[in-house]
C-alpha cells in the first residue's frame, strides 16, 4: 500500500531532505503509537477512552513516511508504542526503516504476543532496546490488573529477550493494589535480568483518570513505596538501574511534563494525529495530521504545538514563580482535566488555587515543599 496522498506530506521525505529553518529547536524523540489495540485491559491505561477515532491506522508506507520526516526534522530516538505494537504485522519493517535512518529504536511492549521468531526478526531489523511491562510480583495479582492470564507469558518473553541479549527495561505502573509489593517486583526484575527498572506511579489520564478512586494509593502507601524503592536501590543498584517516579498527586509538586510542550518530543497517534503529548487530543485544539501535514511544519507552525511553548502563556501563580522554568507549570492536560482550562496551573502544584482537587483525590494531606517565589 502506498501513502493515501501520493503527492502529499508523506510521499517525499528522504532523510536529510528537509532544511531546518525553524525558530524552535528540533525535536529529538518520537513516540510512535502504531496502534491502540491491545490484548491487555489494564485499569490504569492512559490511552484515550474514545478509540473510534483511532481505528483508521496509518499504513506501513505512511509510517515509514512519518519516520523519514521525523529523521529529517532531527529525531534521533523512536519509541514504538501503543496499545500493543506487536499487533502490527509490519513492526519489523518499521524498526528496520527507523534503523536504516540511523535512529535509536525502542519497543514499548506488554510482551503479548511475542514468539522467538518474532523477536529474532525485530533484532535482525535493528531493535536497540525493549521496555517490557510487568503488572505485579505474582501471577494472580498481575493477571487481575491486566484482565487475563498474561503474567507467565511475560516472564517467557523476558527470557527470550535475555537469550537474544537485547538490552531491556522492566516498566511497572504503581497503584494502590501493588505499591506494597514494590520490593518483590524489584526482585523479579533483577531475576529476569533486566538492565533497568522503572517504577512509576499511575498518571491519571484516559482509563487511569476514570479509575482514579480505585487506583489511588494512600499517603502511607506512597511513603512506604519511596522507602522500599530506596532500599532496593541500595541492594541492587550496582546490578540494575532503578528509576522511581513519585506521584505528583502526593508530592504537591507539578511535573515538567514532556520536558516542556513542543520542546523535545512529539507523539504520532495511530491515525496520524501529530501531538505534543499523549493526552493532548482531548484539549479540543485543531490537530494536524501526518496524512496532510509535514511533521516539521506541524512542529514549527501549528497552533497546537505553539499553544503552550515556553512560559509566555502562563497565568498566575506560575507566571511569577521561581520554578516556572524548571517545571514549566506542570502538565497542561492534567490542568485541563481537573479545571477545564489548559492554561491553568497544574492542580498537582500546592500553589494552584485548584490544588484541593488533587489533595481531595489523594485523600490525605501532602507535605508541602518549600517553593521560593519569584519577586516581580
Ligand atoms: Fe510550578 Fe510554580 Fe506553577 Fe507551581 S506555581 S506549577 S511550582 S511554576
Ligand atoms: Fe499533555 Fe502532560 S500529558 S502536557
Amino acid at each position: 500500500a502506498g501513502p493515501e496522498r501520493p503527492g502529499g506530506a508523506l510521499a517525499g521525505g528522504a532523510a536529510g531532505a528537509t532544511t531546518w529553518t525553524g525558530r524552535h529547536p528540533r525535536p529529538t524523540g518520537l513516540l510512535a503509537e502504531v496502534t491502540y489495540r491491545c490484548p491487555l485491559h489494564c485499569a490504569y491505561c492512559s490511552n484515550p477512552v474514545q478509540l473510534a477515532a483511532y481505528r483508521a491506522e496509518l499504513t506501513t508506507a505512511e509510517w515509514t513516511g512519518v519516520l523519514d520526516q521525523a529523521r529529517a526534522a532531527g529525531v534521533l530516538q523512536v519509541h514504538l508504542s501503543g496499545g500493543e505494537p506487536l499487533l502490527r504485522p509490519d513492526l519489523p519493517e518499521l524498526v528496520r526503516h527507523a534503523s536504516s535512518l540511523g535512529m535509536y529504536t525502542n519497543l514499548v511492549t506488554s510482551g503479548i504476543p511475542l514468539t522467538a521468531a518474532r523477536l529474532a526478526a525485530l533484532a535482525t531489523a535493528g531493535l536497540d532496546h525493549l521496555q517490557l511491562s510487568i503488572q505485579d510480583a505474582t501471577a494472580d495479582a498481575a493477571d487481575r490488573v491486566a484482565g487475563g492470564r498474561f503474567h507467565d507469558r511475560k516472564l517467557a518473553a523476558a527470557a527470550l529477550v535475555t537469550t537474544l541479549g537485547i538490552p531491556f527495561t522492566v516498566n511497572v505502573v504503581l497503584h494502590a493494589g501493588n505499591t506494597d509489593r514494590l520490593a518483590g517486583i524489584a526482585e523479579l526484575a533483577v531475576a529476569l535480568g533486566a538492565d533497568r527498572l522503572e517504577l512509576a506511579h499511575t498518571q491519571y489520564y484516559g482509563w487511569g483518570l476514570r479509575n482514579r478512586a480505585a487506583l489511588m494509593p494512600t499517603h502511607e502507601q506512597v511513603e512506604r513505596a519511596a522507602a522500599a524503592a530506596a532500599d532496593v536501590h541500595r541492594r541492587h543498584g550496582d546490578r540494575i538501574e532503578i528509576v522511581y517516579v513519585e506521584p505528583d498527586y502526593h508530592t504537591g509538586r507539578a511535573k515538567p511534563c514532556m520536558n516542556g510542550w513542543g520542546s523535545r518530543q512529539l507523539v504520532v497517534a495511530p491515525n496520524g494525529d501529530l501531538l505534543p503529548c499523549l493526552a493532548a487530543g482531548q484539549l479540543g485544539l485543531p490537530t494536524p495530521s501526518a496524512r496532510t501535514t509535514d511533521l516539521a511544519d506541524a512542529w514549527q507552525h501549528s497552533a497546537l504545538f505553539n499553544a503552550f511553548r515556553g512560559t509566555a502563556w502562563m497565568t498566575e501563580p506560575c507566571r511569577s514563580c521561581a520554578l516556572r522554568d524548571a517545571d514549566l507549570g506542570g502538565c497542561r492536560c492534567q490542568a485541563f482535566q481537573l479545571t477545564g482550562d489548559a492554561a491553568a496551573t497544574d492542580p498537582a502544584c500546592h500553589l494552584s488555587p485548584h490544588h484541593d482537587r488533587v489533595r481531595g483525590a489523594a485523600g490525605t494531606p501532602v507535605r508541602l515543599p518549600a517553593v521560593p517565589r519569584r519577586s516581580r
